[in-house]
């Protein structure tokens, strides 16, 4: 239990007066003082285990001392000038790993931007000004950022739409894969893909094939609640893009830089997309965003059409070569596969002991819980998943939820077995108190979640 968070509620009584209410999601009153690999600690003192990293902003942890040092290096030397109109070795050393690490063997380019809304903001103009056509296909349910193209394309809750209007227009939404919870009532076994028949239904009706630049997609829907799509549905989606001259793109803000396993989310289906869009990880914590894609769509827009003065920041660069060179030489990727099957492992144990939980699933580290209060109707236990990231946090563990019901299990990717056992057992004990009633009503008010 917390022993004592008297600054930190002083901090948060401030904040609560003062900061804009549509930049947070309450989970509750943590006040950050250093991080250092999967542990933060307050400023009372207290420590926690993250398994959150920072919305999956931080693979290598707090404050890699690699990334602290190429920070330090770089801010020595000068922290930015414009590659709008000047030039830095930086920029060009991280271009060349991004084409290096991201799949397809054909030339590619790179642009940068600062966060992964503005990359999603860019792709919608790239893909326009690449086809000459202009409606986009993104899905329900899905998050893709805070600016006007990145809302536009999201579809995940009215308070993000809702009075801000007119948003970007001709983009089109349809149902995400989510085989536990089918839009349509189907089961695993008998699935005839009646989500991807909404799609050919729009292309016969009031969507001409011929007039849609590109799908924007997740390869795991992380604010959906970390829902993996059936590789057949890929295949046959990604089919229909190529048949269709339409681009794909996967949107990897959320899911990259070995946050599954691999460098990115969509190798997992064996699909190598036309473009990448990526933010969060890649320079661990320093804002930076970048779109990857084919040279000759790169090709298509011209200066001024996506620069930024502060975009490509030769500090978040370096920041974001010591997070690849990280990323390779602990053996992330590999860790984040063996560690992210143990943990899947040990829900699927809990899942055994306790009805409320109805599903587990994900890929590497990037793993959702999805509590019901009825396994059969698998209605959404949105009170419960707040309870106990409530306790959690009492008991030293970041842990939140997502889509009302999900536990988002998304620590940073150097996350050791014992720290993360610990997590585990204090994750299970909540869930016996959770269920013993013994966590109050009254964190309800505090919990708010997405
Ligand atoms: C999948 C996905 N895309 C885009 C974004 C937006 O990124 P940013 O907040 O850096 O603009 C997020 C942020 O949560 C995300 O999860």
């Amino acid at each position: 239990m917390q022993v004592k968070i008297d600054k930190c509620m002083e901090v948060v009584k401030k904040d609560d007066e003062i900061i804009s209410p549509a930049a947070r999601v309450p989970y509750y009153p943590l006040v950050i003082k250093r991080g250092h690999g999967a542990i933060i600690e307050d400023i009372d003192g207290n420590e926690y285990i993250d398994l959150l990293s920072s919305a999956a902003a931080l693979n290598t942890g707090h404050a890699h001392p690699e990334v602290v040092k190429a920070i330090k290096e770089q801010i020595n030397d000068f922290i930015h000038y414009t590659p709008a109109y000047m030039y830095h070795q930086p920029l060009v050393q991280l271009a060349n790993k991004l084409i290096e690490i991201t799949p397809g063997d054909f030339k590619k380019r790179v642009a940068f931007g600062l966060s992964g809304s503005d990359a999603n903001d860019g792709m919608i103009k790239l893909a326009r000004a690449y086809t000459g056509r202009s409606k986009i296909i993104s899905f329900i349910q899905s998050y893709h950022g805070s600016t006007y193209g990145a809302i536009s394309l999201s579809a995940l809750s009215l308070n993000m739409r809702r009075k801000i209007g007119p948003l970007v227009p001709d983009i089109y939404h349809i149902p995400y894969p989510d085989c536990y919870r089918c839009a349509f009532g189907q089961k695993r076994e008998s699935c005839n893909m009646e989500c991807l028949k909404q799609l050919e239904i729009a292309f016969e009706y009031y969507l001409p094939a011929e007039e849609v630049a590109a799908v924007i997609m997740e390869p795991i829907a992380g604010d959906a609640g970390l829902v993996m799509p059936p590789q057949k549905y890929m295949d046959k989606l990604y089919g229909i893009c190529k048949e269709n001259d339409i681009l794909f793109v996967s949107e990897e803000v959320q899911q990259g830089f070995g946050r599954t396993g691999k460098w990115f989310g969509i190798e997992h289906f064996g699909i190598v997309p036309d473009a990448i869009i990526m933010g969060k990880s890649i320079a661990s914590g320093m804002p930076m965003s970048a779109i990857v894609a084919r040279e000759e769509i790169m090709q298509a827009w011209e200066a001024p059409a996506h620069l930024f003065t502060m975009g490509g920041n030769p500090v978040s660069c370096r920041a974001a070569l010591a997070t690849i060179d990280i990323i390779r030489k602990e053996n992330l990727l590999e860790h984040a596969h063996k560690l992210g099957e143990y943990v899947e492992h040990r829900f699927n144990q809990m899942k055994e002991k306790y009805e409320l939980i109805g599903d587990v699933r994900g890929i590497g580290l990037s793993i959702g819980v999805d509590l019901v209060t009825d396994r059969a109707t698998r209605e959404k236990a949105k009170e419960a998943a707040a309870k106990i990231c409530y306790r959690c946090w009492e008991k030293g563990i970041i842990l939140t939820f997502f889509a009302n019901s999900v536990l988002r299990i998304q620590p940073p990717l150097i996350i050791t077995r014992e720290q993360i056992d610990k997590a585990l057992d204090i994750i299970e004990e909540a869930i016996k108190e959770y269920l013993a009633g013994d966590i109050p009503d009254e964190v309800l008010r505090v919990a708010k979640g997405w």
